[in-house]
């Protein structure tokens, strides 16, 4: 096989991005539109406003993506889409926008799960990570502990029983003032603050061993504030956003470690958005070198939401021969 060039497709939610990848790793150019600014006055993402301008931007996301790789369409040898999870207005864009592109250039479509996206973001910067290892998804929508067995394959071990971890950030960066998107707000604010500061619960789910909580600490972090109003105390929001994210942490790295132990991995890697936050990627590259494992997370970028995480999970599908059809649909609630 020659180099094999995917033009990849992500707008589950408020990204519209591109992106040309080759061979499943070398990413010749990612093109990413974020919506924020449009969100931002509503303090959070408005589906119908993310679908428009999914529509409004995807055409141009496409060509800068295909002009900086410096191909054109018949350079490309298949058409990778993020079908699921996400909003579905938002998907539905990328899923119509690929089809046709697939149909009209008679390319193999190929249909890509958005976390196992993530995951395979740690695949871009790191040749040397090769499948088993352990994998922590952490975004917006989910928080998961997986085993990946091999490329494409994949036992999920822990799933958050309610709020995803950047739910979590963006729910407590609302309540404190600090706006939307909040996982990078607290993460700023966390700097000047203290982690120490207040002592917040960290969630234990009774009957399982590694599955996450996270509404018992919103809630808690809620209380305080209303604790401190009904005093008349002022809370200064650096030290809350330190000792908020702190909790969140500390959960993340405690189910994780417990977990490396259990299967005895070799190589650990983070994923998702909230994998940008710095408290944790500090966490786990030091719990993993305690443990004598191995520590990957992408750059920053490849980290929130973008399409060449899309382009390098599909790979795996073009080597394989797993094509979609035409039917192919968004699936808002697909699990990993
Ligand atoms: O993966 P992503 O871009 O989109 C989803 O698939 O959900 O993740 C977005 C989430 C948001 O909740 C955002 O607040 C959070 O990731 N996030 C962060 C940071 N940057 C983004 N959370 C904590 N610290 C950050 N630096
Ligand atoms: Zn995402």
């Amino acid at each position: 096989m020659g180099k094999v060039r995917i033009l990849a497709v992500e707008s589950s939610c408020d990204e519209t991005a591109a992106a040309v990848v080759e061979d499943g790793k070398n990413v010749l150019s990612n093109v990413i539109y974020s919506q924020i600014d449009l969100h931002t006055l509503y303090g959070g993402v408005v589906p119908e406003i993310a679908s428009r301008a999914h529509i409004e931007k995807i055409d141009p996301v496409i060509t800068s993506a295909l002009f900086e790789a410096g191909c054109t369409l018949s350079d490309i040898d298949a058409v990778a889409v993020t079908f699921g999870p996400g909003l579905v207005g938002p998907l539905l864009v990328g899923v119509a926008e690929a089809k046709a592109i697939a149909f009209a250039s008679d390319l193999p479509l190929i249909g890509v799960n958005h976390i196992y996206g993530h995951i395979c973001a740690n695949f871009i910067e790191h040749a040397d990570l090769k499948p088993p290892f352990m994998t922590l998804v952490v975004s917006g929508g989910h928080t998961h502990l997986v085993n990946i067995t091999d490329y494409g394959e994949y036992e999920v071990i822990a799933r958050t029983r309610d709020d995803a971890a950047g739910e979590a950030f963006d729910k407590v960066a609302r309540a404190i003032g600090l706006g939307y998107p909040g996982g990078p707000k607290i993460d700023e604010a966390s700097k000047r603050g203290n982690p120490d500061a207040i002592v917040f619960p960290k969630a234990k789910v009774g009957d399982s061993e590694f599955d996450f909580s996270f509404s018992g600490l919103k809630s808690a972090v809620l209380n305080y504030l209303n604790h401190a109003e009904m005093k008349n105390e002022t809370v200064d929001p650096d030290d809350l956003a330190a000792s908020f994210q702190k909790a969140v942490v500390d959960v993340l790295t405690d189910h994780s470690t417990l977990a490396m132990r259990k299967y005895g991995v070799r190589d650990f890697a983070l994923a998702g958005g909230v994998a940008s936050n710095r408290a944790l990627r500090a966490s786990l590259a030091d719990a993993c070198a305690a443990e004598g494992v191995g520590f990957y997370v992408p750059s920053p970028v490849y980290c929130t939401d973008n399409a060449a995480m899309i382009g390098v999970a599909a790979y795996t599908d073009y080597v394989k021969g797993n094509f979609a059809d035409l039917a192919l649909n968004a699936v808002p609630n697909l699990s990993l």
